[in-house]
């Protein structure tokens, strides 16, 4: 494809012209626009890029480790961070969805912030910033992206970096291309899109450990099956919730009494209205019956046949 070819060729002139000798700091979310940041950074200004991976402890199954094996043979300086039990320790306790965001958006700073003193200096920060970021920027953004979380210039002063926005002027689409011919491998590519706030907005009400493990095997099973089954691209988003219910069950002569499951699947153009996506029932039955089989603390499983509005996507 010459056009975005072209387009590669142009956006590492860009930076080169821009960034000349200084150092970029970079954080990557595991979306698309980051990773995809990442590469062309890479190989706009090699080890003059630091990409920052902050692994908060609300990830899905297994995520780290995809990143840093897209990313790593293909150039990109790459830290990763456990900052698991800080960001879990900061949340412990707290219900309130508002409070949640409000924490993981300052556990956040303060870690990019830390690592940013650890490695740096550095002169740019850089921004997977989308042409639709820029004419409006409300609406879904990753953790990513530190301008939803932080004014920049309000930054302390030696972490006063000026921005480098390279895919200011594209589409998600014109994204996705570029990240094709960097090789950014499909399950990233494609991937749906992933609140910064990750699964603590999807683990109802107080979350703690053994919550978040249990709704990443059963996050895992259900994405994992949409993509076995084909009907992964089908949707434009999927996730799983894990509610605080606990109801009664039977497991051979006894009765359970544990937490219900809920699958969330949507197709939507612009996330501000979605439908529910119309899954065949029998990869629904599917997904239940492995999941009350391989998740133990899980004896119900539900869907949720929702629009938004009234609900929105996330349950939280
Ligand atoms: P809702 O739940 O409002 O979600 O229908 C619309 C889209 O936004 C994403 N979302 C978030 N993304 N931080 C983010 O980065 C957040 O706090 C957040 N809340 C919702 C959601 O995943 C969906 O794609």
């Amino acid at each position: 494809d010459w056009n975005a070819e072209h387009i590669i060729d142009e956006l590492i002139e860009g930076v080169r012209a821009q960034v000349g000798e200084g150092r970029v700091l970079l954080a990557i979310s595991g979306g698309v626009d980051s990773s995809t940041l990442g590469l062309l950074l890479a190989r706009a200004i090699g080890e003059k890029l630091t990409a920052v991976f902050i692994d908060h402890g609300l990830l899905r199954l297994g995520e780290r480790e995809q990143v840093e094996a897209a990313l790593r043979p293909l150039g990109v300086n790459l830290v990763t961070v456990d900052a698991r039990a800080e960001f879990i320790g900061a949340l412990s306790g707290v219900s309130d969805p508002e409070q949640k965001r409000k924490i993981i958006g300052r556990e956040f700073i303060r870690a990019f912030e830390r690592e940013a003193r650890e490695y740096g200096p550095f002169d740019f920060l850089a921004q997977g910033t989308l042409y639709p970021d820029v004419i409006e920027s409300a609406g879904g953004e990753g953790a990513a992206n530190i301008k939803s979380h932080h004014n920049v210039g309000g930054l302390p002063e030696d972490l006063a970096f000026k921005l480098v926005e390279p895919f200011r002027t594209l589409f998600k689409d014109e994204v996705r291309e570029i990240a094709r011919l960097l090789g950014l491998p499909d399950h990233i590519r494609m991937r749906h899109p992933f609140p910064g706030p990750g699964l603590a907005i999807r683990c109802l009400g107080a979350i703690s450990e053994e919550k978040l493990d249990i709704l990443k095997r059963v996050d895992d099973i259900f994405v994992s099956g949409l993509r076995e089954f084909g009907l992964y691209d089908g949707c434009s988003q999927a996730l799983a919730i894990l509610t605080p219910i606990q109801s009664v069950g039977v497991m051979g002569d006894e009765r359970t009494y544990s937490y219900t499951a809920a699958l969330r699947a949507v197709t939507t153009d612009d996330f501000m209205t979605a439908e529910w996506a119309r899954l065949p029932y029998d990869f629904l039955a599917t997904m239940s019956n492995r999941i009350v089989n391989q998740v133990h603390e899980i004896n119900r499983v539900v869907y949720d046949i929702t629009g938004k509005p009234p609900a929105t996507i996330e349950w939280e």
